[in-house]
């Protein structure tokens, strides 16, 4: 493997060697099996979980890691090409991404959509353009519409769970939210989930639906794994006998770039918040995922985050666990 930048570009049997890997250096630790080696990580955008569990997979292997956070304590960064530098950025990207990469053995980048241009984004111009001067093995901390890292954690909670893959009812559920949100994590989730094999439904309001290109995508993994994907606006006939509720608050497509008609069109949706009632239809050991950072109450209630059902904890340590996994193939190969 030499690159980790969407589930995409791993077959079905690599993927199931890096999630075997990902639980095996889980029950037995590797402490010394990336010593000397370097993990730098680039972040254009605020993170919690991506940036702790990857320092904290890198140290548990034994190796070291820097993260840099353009503008907070070091240059802000310039991205655009063939512009006059006179502003606040005092390097570009591309000087930059070779150089943290001349220091690292592999490095992650997470850099948002635009939010402007959805063409631009849904092309992730942004990501591969650094990706085309990256040396290094490069790693996908998030990107414009994609989250590899947080798809395959996601794959790795349901099969510890043992939530069925084929014949599995995953439902991806928009939900609430005061602001217009990337697609990164509902279109790497649904690709995910198709690429698992389950039945998969995209539940989300008028004016909210995933684009083409996305649902293309997920529709031809679920061709190749005998899954399926369908959307719909209709909560109950998407729930019903749905085996995980996955919610996610995303920008209208409709809207994109646009973020004043955006709020316009979801001021009458706040009834989009998940609750109790959501499951209603679903099995009675339906579970609730969600990738986190999550608005209490607002794009989830309480009594689903702190009841039975929530899998978010789960989630969140199975980014560190298929990281390491990840950063083990990258730097030490083995697999196909
Ligand atoms: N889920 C996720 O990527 O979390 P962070 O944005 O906190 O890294």
């Amino acid at each position: 493997m030499k690159r980790f930048i969407d589930l995409a570009e791993n077959t079905p049997e690599e993927l199931a060697e890096l999630l075997a890997l990902a639980g095996r250096l889980d029950r037995h630790p590797e402490p010394q099996a990336l010593t000397g080696k370097v993990l730098g990580m680039l972040f254009f955008n605020p993170s919690l979980r991506t940036v702790a569990s990857f320092q904290a997979a890198m140290g548990r292997l034994g190796g070291s890691s820097f993260v840099i956070t353009p503008g907070a304590g070091t240059w802000k960064l310039e991205a655009r090409n063939g512009i006059v530098m006179d502003g606040d950025a005092a390097e570009h990207i591309r000087e930059a991404v070779p150089v943290l990469a001349s220091y690292a053995d592999v490095l992650g980048i997470r850099a948002f959509a635009g939010g402007i241009d959805l063409e631009a984004d849904l092309e992730e111009r942004k990501f591969m353009e650094m990706a085309s001067i990256c040396p290094a093995p490069l790693v996908n901390l998030e990107s414009a519409v994609n989250h590899p890292c947080q798809a395959l954690g996601d794959w790795k909670t349901m099969d510890d769970l043992e939530v069925p893959a084929s014949g599995g009812r995953f439902v991806l559920s928009w939900a609430n939210h005061p602001h217009a949100l990337p697609l990164a994590v509902p279109a790497a989730v649904v690709h995910m989930a198709a690429m698992r094999g389950m039945d998969v439904t995209v539940l989300r309001p008028e004016g909210y639906a995933l684009p083409d290109p996305i649902m293309q995508r997920a529709r031809d993994a679920a061709a190749r794994s005998g899954g399926s994907v369908r959307e719909t606006d209709d909560r109950k006939e998407a729930t019903e006998g749905a085996h995980v509720i996955y919610a996610k608050s995303w920008g209208s497509t409709s809207h994109y770039g646009r973020p004043a008609d955006d709020r316009n069109l979801r001021s009458n949706l706040e009834h989009w918040t998940v609750d109790e009632s959501w499951f209603d239809n679903a099995l009675a050991e339906a579970i609730f995922m969600h990738c986190l950072p999550v608005r209490r109450n607002v794009v989830v209630a309480d009594e689903v985050l702190d009841g039975p059902r929530s899998r978010v904890l789960p989630q969140a340590r199975n980014r560190m666990t298929v990281q390491a996994a990840i950063l083990h193939r990258l730097l030490l190969g083995g697999g196909r």
